[in-house]
């Protein structure tokens, strides 16, 4: 809420569910009028409780983009007379407090953008640099902890966009910012701390890391799993291991924004990927994670298209593929080596990281 001399602002609302909070929200700051609502972005965990505002405050006027009004109207069926469209970069007055306007398409829909409060140097950025992360202190107190919750919303909702947040990035350097508050998690008093996170997550830099999803059913693929992650950990290189029967998908999510290879490993079920590996590799696919290496391990009781499977899932991974290892059976001798040689082959492509 930004009160200026002349006009009263309320930037994003809520989602339906936390209606009451926000309207005990009001009540405590004793809004009785307001101007406008500025809508950074469309989706109803912002936008929600729109409906009800315009409702409860009948002279009050939404400010958006275009893009955004139209997405409005077609989703909360919000009338055309009660928007305002703005363009990037125009300002609006509140009298002594002055908003202005940046669109940042994609991050992550088409129409989001920022609000930026010049004389208080306070950028409300919406859903980037979000946080799943709650505590009763607004503020960032522990950037620790925040930074992993940080890392999760990225890798869960911005990564797929990361080449957008590169050039909004950039514009924001334009911009002096003492506090980023965004729209999910705590506020930022230090901004560069998130700020250079998402440069390092967005920039094109890849660790010496192998994430290795995998599903075992009856030991085969763990144990090709287990001896490939101590031939790459020998070579010097991080492995992590996700079985997917237990794993938080989303720490799956937060290894694939560093990660420089990915090994898929599956056992065939009905011919083909055991379903839970189809679910983390659609995943994978969807982030579209920096990836530079994929290869693909597991094993099979009579025959299957297993491989073929997990090939034609990751069409939007940039990778070079690297020797897939499918075994008969419980692995032997020969597939050992075929592990060692793909332990091999990934550390040499690693040295040129
Ligand atoms: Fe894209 Fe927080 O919603």
């Amino acid at each position: 809420m930004i009160k200026g001399q002349k006009k009263t602002a309320l930037i994003d609302t809520v989602d339906p569910t936390k209606e009451d909070d926000l309207l005990d929200n009001l009540d405590d700051l004793e809004i009785e009028h307001l101007d406008y609502i500025v809508v950074n972005h469309a989706e109803q965990d912002h936008s929600g409780a729109i409906p009800l505002m315009l409702e409860l405050y009948s002279e009050a006027k939404i400010v958006t983009n275009q893009k955004c009004k139209k997405m409005l109207m077609e989703h909360l069926l919000i009338k055309e007379d009660r928007i305002i469209t703005v363009n990037d970069n125009d300002t609006l007055s509140l009298g002594g407090k002055t908003l202005k306007f940046i669109f940042t398409p994609w991050v992550h829909w088409p129409e989001t953008m920022l609000t930026y409060l010049k004389e208080d140097k306070i950028l409300f950025s919406c859903d980037l640099f979000g946080a799943h992360f709650a505590e009763s202190n607004l503020w960032v107190d522990d950037e620790s902890k925040v930074y992993f919750a940080a890392k999760r919303y990225y890798a869960e909702i911005m990564m797929p966009f990361r080449n957008n947040i590169k050039k909004h990035l950039e514009r924001l350097k334009g911009l002096e910012i003492k506090t980023i508050a965004p729209s999910h998690g705590q506020i930022y008093s230090h901004p560069e701390f998130i700020l250079s996170a998402y440069r390092e997550w967005v920039s094109d830099e890849v660790e010496n890391e192998v994430i290795i999803p995998y599903v075992s059913m009856h030991g085969s693929v763990e144990e090709m799993v287990y001896i490939l992650t101590e031939e790459l950990m020998r070579k010097g290189i991080t492995v992590k291991p996700f079985n997917l029967t237990r794993t938080d998908i989303g720490a799956l999510a937060i290894a694939l924004v560093d990660a420089a290879t990915i090994v898929i490993a599956s056992p065939t079920v009905l011919t083909g990927v055991h379903p839970q590996v189809v679910s983390a590799v659609y995943l994978a696919n969807a982030l579209r994670p920096k990836l530079r290496y994929a290869s693909v391990i597991g094993s099979y009781g009579w025959g299957g298209k297993m491989l073929e499977n997990i090939s034609s899932m990751i069409g939007n991974l940039k990778v070079e593929i690297l020797s897939p290892v499918i075994v008969k059976g419980y692995p032997k001798e020969e597939d050992y080596n075929s592990l060692i040689r793909l332990a091999d082959e990934i550390a040499e492509k690693h040295k040129n990281l």
